[in-house]
């Protein structure tokens, strides 16, 4: 069932149109993604949804209702700033009861909901804290619970993991995901990370520049990308503009590549999981002549740069402890690319 649809969605600042054409429809209890660059208009979007900015243009629709110009304060979403915006002079209790207490629920409710949204974000025994004394994930969580102890129908989340370090983020990525399927609430998430976006998220939309070019599951963003910009966003690529004629990529005056399939398009793209390094030549297309230039070690991945003439590819395989091929900067190999893993995409 579909709980917020935007339609047409404009805005611009100082003539600068940051938003155009946006149509999304998102469902209840789904985990949106909102995806892009900085800069790209995901802020505004959600502060449009939020009812902190208005539109220039189009309509904000709510269970089915018109809510372009009811006031924030009207709406049943709630919203997680990027920076957090805690009352600094508050201690916790106060921070997460401050939507209650304005709303003039009695103090014993207020009380019991408090708890039971710190004890849920595992803040219990933090209410007397000042939250100036919390740390960067602590705060976040004050900052969830403020906002769910409200019971909004949809929940909007500002880049809510940026300001975390490494560790902390994976793991309250994790939380937050279980936290939401245990709400059931429908989240729209924002963020420039495409790991994040991935892992988390039922569907995601991709913004370019205020325009949203695509919507989909995580598969299908990753394995469907509409065009160039998506496919170099989303996961790592080797991406070449390209020649395209009679089921082939011409690349460069050395190398052609054998396709799949007859579509047309201005660049290829080729996953660097999908180039195989093998031991010799072998009887099928796509079978190139490479130098090792450069080696990086990831943990569990092996990350390539190896040259074919001048197309640099870059080509990631498994790190298993199986695996004797440790390839050396100077060495030559083999490369092999299946035609279907090559994808053909226009700008
Ligand atoms: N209040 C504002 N006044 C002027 N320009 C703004 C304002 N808010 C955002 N912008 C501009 O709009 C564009 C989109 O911003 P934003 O929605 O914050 O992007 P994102 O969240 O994707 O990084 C940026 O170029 C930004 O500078
Ligand atoms: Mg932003």
């Amino acid at each position: 069932m579909e709980l917020l649809a935007l339609e047409n969605i404009k805005k611009s600042y100082e003539q600068k149109c940051v938003l155009n054409k946006v149509n999304l429809s998102i469902n209840e209890g789904e985990f949106f993604t909102f995806l892009g660059p900085s800069g790209c208009g995901k802020t505004t979007l959600l502060r449009i949804i939020a009812g902190f900015v208005r539109p220039e243009n189009g309509s904000v629709y709510f269970e089915s209702n018109n809510i372009t110009l009811l006031p924030a304060e009207k709406r049943n979403v709630g919203m997680v700033f990027q920076n957090y915006a805690l009352f600094p002079f508050m201690n916790v209790y106060d921070n997460v009861a401050y939507g209650l207490k304005n709303k003039k629920e009695k103090k014993k409710t207020i009380e019991q909901q408090v708890r039971k949204y710190l004890n849920l974000v595992r803040l219990e025994g933090y209410d007397k804290r000042n939250v100036s004394e919390l740390s960067g994930g602590e705060q976040q969580r004050v900052a969830l619970a403020r906002s769910l102890v409200m019971q909004p129908k949809l929940l909007l989340l500002d880049e809510p993991l940026s300001n975390l370090d490494a560790r902390l983020r994976d793991q309250m990525r994790m939380e937050l995901k279980e936290l939401q399927r245990k709400l059931g609430i429908t989240t729209i998430f924002v963020t420039h990370d495409q790991t994040e976006a991935l892992t988390l998220s039922d569907r995601i939309a991709v913004f370019d520049q205020g325009v949203c070019v695509q919507v989909g599951t995580p598969h299908e963003i990753y394995t469907k990308p509409v065009n160039a910009f998506v496919a170099n966003f989303i996961g790592d690529t080797n991406l070449y503009k390209a020649k395209i004629e009679n089921n082939k990529a011409i690349l460069n005056h050395t190398t052609t590549l054998e396709l799949s399939s007859d579509s047309t398009g201005d660049y290829i793209s080729i996953r660097p999981q999908d180039i195989l390094i093998t031991d010799e030549l072998r009887v099928a297309p796509n079978q190139l002549n490479g130098t090792i230039e450069k080696v990086a070690i990831n943990g569990q991945l092996v990350e390539y740069i190896i040259m074919v003439d001048t197309l640099e590819l870059k080509v990631i395989k498994l790190n298993t402890y199986t695996d004797s091929n440790d390839y050396v900067i100077g060495q030559k190999v083999c490369l092999s690319i299946e035609p279907k893993c090559i994808k053909i995409l226009n700008k």
